[in-house]
């Protein structure tokens, strides 16, 4: 099937495009030996995850369900940052996480004596758990001693050193299926806390600026002390949202200034998500210079742990047009939502690109250059070439809505180049991010199926949902 031919509405997913997201995190790893973990908050599509598997360490979690989605679809490294954690589900994050990073001392200290208690548990069985099918020769993950299922049923499962020495150490393939089962892996959970180190690089969104006054998200310097210390390996921040690395760098300034002396009496720093790194303007050769820099000052392993950077426009949300309603502007009713299918259009706010369409800015802009050109030409006596500024501009302004009572549930006005006819099919772009995620289905709209689109454009249903999904989280 081809997209034009899928039911709507439907995300798809553009794998060519995720791959390729994929290959520019992996040359970072590759050039820095930073580990870039995906944060499921954006993105969770586990169908994809054997194909993330193969580029980047792990995943990252903001709570158990997600922790455990990473832990089952992924299988690789595994870590949690939430802002404070239910005591039931603490012994089962301590079980599948690597690193488990707190927002406070008095979380961390709450917490610790499980996390202990599940190393010293994980120590004393000597393996813990791990997808069934991790065993292969294809990459190294873990502890490169273990023996195979089979070995540690008969032998344990830790390699004396003369078998390591004599048949090489084990390797373990990353590549999970879903629906595979889990198998036990040595494991150890390490502690870390998030920092606030106060330094807003933003501009005015306060709603996504953890480090705005008054932010609950992480502990400032004036606060972190010896105690603190003496209970992580490792310290977390999270600053940016779609950012640029001169923000890292400016941020980074901060961190060394108020927490130096702290980074060189831990094995970690993770540098939380918002790094745009697979924007075309990215400046991945400053990234990797600042992951450098901190990685050799410090003695530290680094992680990322981007969203966005990993499944930036790598999703089409499909649509039809069911009516269209004439009020002064003429209103395209589709069969999506931005409050049920893209909610951060309204939370955000933004306004997402449509494919053989312009946002109402960006046509005004085009208009502005043209006529600037066009002026500029009859001004000039030369003989320019013919170009398209005057030929005859064909414009049809829309508001594109959607089916729900909420009468702000509006996308944003866009231009096209032709009339729009009920029957119609548009596709919204960038909508892999915060989009299935966040769906949900206020009104009993129906959530859009999940397909996935491959390097030849040939698309597969991978999910579909129905009535029994909308009843299902009722009662
Ligand atoms: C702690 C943390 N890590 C990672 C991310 C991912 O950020 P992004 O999707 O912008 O890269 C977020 C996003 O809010 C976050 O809060």
């Amino acid at each position: 099937m081809k997209i034009h031919e899928i039911e709507t509405p439907s995300y798809v997913i553009d794998e060519k495009k995720l791959r390729e997201n994929l290959e520019i995190l992996h040359s970072v790893e590759e050039r820095t030996g930073a580990k870039i973990l995906l944060a499921q908050k954006c993105f969770s599509g586990f169908y994809e995850y054997p194909l993330i598997s193969k580029y980047i360490s792990g995943t990252t979690a903001s709570g158990l369900y997600e922790a455990r989605l990473g832990w089952e679809e992924m299988g690789k490294e595994n870590h949690v940052f939430s802002p404070a954690y239910r005591e039931k589900d603490m012994e089962e994050i301590a079980e599948i996480c690597d690193h488990v990073i707190f927002n406070s001392k008095s979380q961390l200290k709450k917490y610790l004596p499980v996390l202990q208690a599940a190393n010293t548990r994980a120590e004393a069985e000597g393996y813990n758990l791990f997808p069934e099918n991790a065993w292969s020769d294809a990459e190294v993950w873990g502890n490169p001693e273990m023996r195979s299922d089979t070995e540690v049923a008969e032998k344990g499962p830790l390699q004396t050193d003369t078998e390591v020495a004599e048949k090489g150490p084990l390797q373990m393939n990353t590549e999970v299926n879903p629906g595979d089962k889990v198998r036990k892996r040595p494991h150890k959970v390490s502690a870390g806390i998030r920092i606030n180190p106060e330094c807003s690089t933003q501009g005015n969104h306060a709603i996504y600026d953890p480090c705005a006054p008054g932010s609950r998200m992480g502990v400032r310097a004036c606060d972190f002390d010896g105690e603190i210390l003496s209970m992580i390996e490792g310290i977390h921040f999270h600053t940016l949202c779609e950012q640029n690395a001169d923000d890292l760098e400016t941020t980074l300034q901060a961190v060394e200034e108020k927490f130096g002396p702290y980074l060189h009496q831990v094995k970690w720093l993770n540098m939380g998500g918002g790094h745009h790194i697979t924007r075309e303007d990215y400046d991945v050769e400053k990234l990797c210079a600042l992951i450098t820099h901190m990685k050799e000052t410090y003695n530290l392993e680094i992680y990322l742990e981007p969203g966005e950077a990993v499944a930036l426009n790598a999703g089409y949300l499909v649509t039809t047009v069911l009516d269209i309603v004439e009020n002064d502007i003429k209103t395209l009713i589709l069969d999506a939502s931005a409050a049920c299918h893209m909610p951060d259009v309204l939370e955000m706010p933004y306004q997402p690109p449509l494919m053989d369409a312009r946002k109402v800015d960006e046509f005004l802009e085009d208009m502005k250059a043209r006529i600037k050109k066009l002026v500029s030409t009859e001004d000039s006596s030369s003989d320019e070439a013919e170009d398209d500024t005057d030929s005859e501009i064909k414009y049809y302004r829309y508001r594109l809505s959607s089916n729900t009572c909420l009468a702000g549930d509006v996308i944003g006005d866009y231009v096209f180049d032709h009339e729009v006819k009920v029957g119609d099919r548009l596709y919204f772009r960038d909508m892999a991010i915060y989009s299935m995620v966040k769906n949900n289905t206020f009104n009993g709209i129906p959530l859009p199926s999940i397909a996935a689109m491959d390097e030849n454009g040939d698309v597969r249903i991978v999910k579909e949902f129905g009535y029994e999904d909308f009843k299902g989280r009722l009662s």
